[in-house]
């Protein structure tokens, strides 16, 4: 029987650059291999006027003992700080073990992960990390992650510095989330998500997400800014990060809290978890959460009109997430936006759209407008727009990042698929 592990939680607050310690998270292991995950919030931060809550539905400032069973006992808020497929890669590359405890994949992690928390040994925090390349290492970064992920071998070639420098930076990895290879780079006072270029894709992806980030501006969508880089002679799109920020006097960064459409909806991405990703029971958990309630819910039903017209079926409640940029919470900017083309009429999203299901077309979306506190007019109005703007824009936003025609060619159908139009027979 694998023995206990637990580590102390550290949170940057509201306007501090500087980690605070919140928090002790536990696994215990019980008979027959069973975990349970349990966290308390510290007295002393308890006690603290400038302490916040991890997330607003698990985890709520209380003096009091949380546990819970779900996810091997690994809490949203701190799964929505651990590294998914590219990350743990990277993590399993560098200890040279497959597949690692999940503990491990927490506190094995570069302090770069989404979000305000961090994790370690210490009941003193460590000091935040500071340090990130810079965008003239995109292109070494560019190819090691095509060598990594095609299980190549990367040797610092002649051990020179730079080599020795992009290994190490490299060999670290990123505790941020996905499955596509990324890593976090610093840019003009700001810090970046840099998403590379895979061999397998099968169009210029960076180009055809930051046109997608684009056009969902164009339809009225929040999105962070984004950019492509060349590197070498490839693409890498960057996206500008909203849960960080360099501090006023330049000192460090402060961390914006999140919380992912995930941890909202108590899911997670097991097919049983599936059943609960629904925009509908997001829709209720913004309502709740949100500061500005009435407007983040229009946006979201805007993202959900959005990724039905240009057929994002890869809107999974990872890709949706709340942050706090001070106190409060509010919808987060939209990201990770592609497009799916298919031969089909109709389309599903993956989140539930309406009394219909994951249907993507347009009665089941507009539908359900009351649970976005919208009436079925307005609900009808932002479908209208968005599907205007889609059809004026989407191939001149293609166009604009740098598409080529052959690519646009073999997204072109995922935009406003026919079966959007269809009505249900009464
Ligand atoms: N602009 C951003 N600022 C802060 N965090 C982000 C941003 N974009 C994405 N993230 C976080 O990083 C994770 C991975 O990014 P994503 O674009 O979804 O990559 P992938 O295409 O590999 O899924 C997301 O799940 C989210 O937690
Ligand atoms: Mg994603």
């Amino acid at each position: 029987m694998t023995s206990d592990r637990s580590c102390y939680v550290y949170i940057v607050l509201p306007g501090d650059v500087q980690f605070t310690t919140a928090g002790r998270f536990r696994i215990r292991r019980g008979p027959r291999g069973t975990a349970t995950g349990e966290f308390v919030y510290g007295r002393s931060y308890l006690e603290r006027p400038e302490a916040v809550e991890f997330d607003p539905v698990e985890l709520p400032l209380a003096n009091r003992l949380y546990r819970t069973g779900r996810m091997g006992g690994f809490f949203g808020a701190v799964r929505d700080a651990m590294p998914d497929y590219w990350g743990r890669f990277l993590i399993e590359r560098r200890l040279g073990r497959s597949p690692l405890a999940e503990f491990d994949y927490l506190t094995e992690g570069p302090d770069d992960r989404a979000g305000a928390l961090g994790f370690g040994p210490t009941v003193d925090p460590p000091a935040p990390r500071l340090q990130f390349p810079g965008t003239v290492q995109l292109a070494d970064l560019q190819a090691a992650a095509e060598a990594v992920a095609a299980g190549r071998v990367v040797e610092p070639a002649g051990g020179g510095a730079v080599e020795e420098m992009v290994h190490a930076i490299f060999d670290e990895g990123t505790s941020m989330g996905g499955a596509r290879p990324k890593a976090v780079v610093e840019d003009g006072d700001a810090l970046w998500l840099a998403k590379f270029s895979r061999l397998q894709d099968r169009w210029n992806d960076p180009r055809v997400e930051h046109a997608l980030l684009a056009l969902a501006r164009e339809c009225g969508i929040r999105t962070a800014p984004s950019r492509i880089e060349r590197a070498g002679d490839r693409d890498v799109l960057l996206v500008r990060r909203f849960d960080r920020e360099r501090s006023g006097d330049g000192a460090g960064w402060l961390r914006h809290r999140m919380a992912s459409a995930l941890t909202l909806l108590r899911t997670d991405d097991s097919p049983t978890g599936r059943e609960r990703w629904s925009y509908l029971a997001l829709a209720d958990e913004v309502r709740r959460a949100s500061a500005r309630p009435r407007e983040d819910l229009r946006e979201l039903f805007r993202r959900m009109c959005f990724n039905a017209a240009v057929s994002n079926s890869d809107d999974h409640p990872r890709n949706h997430a709340i942050l706090a940029r001070g106190r409060s919470w509010r919808l987060a900017p939209a990201y990770d936006l592609t497009p799916a083309p298919a031969h089909s009429l109709e389309r599903d999203l993956s989140m539930i759209c309406g009394p219909e299901g994951r249907r993507a077309r347009k009665d089941n979306l507009v539908a359900g407008a009351g649970r976005f506190l919208m009436s079925r007019e307005d609900a009808e109005a932002i479908f209208a727009e968005v599907v205007r703007t889609v059809r004026r824009r989407w191939l001149g936003a293609m166009c604009r990042a740098g598409v080529g025609a052959a690519d646009r060619e073999t997204v072109r159908s995922a935009f406003l698929p026919d079966g959007l139009f269809f009505t249900r027979e009464p």
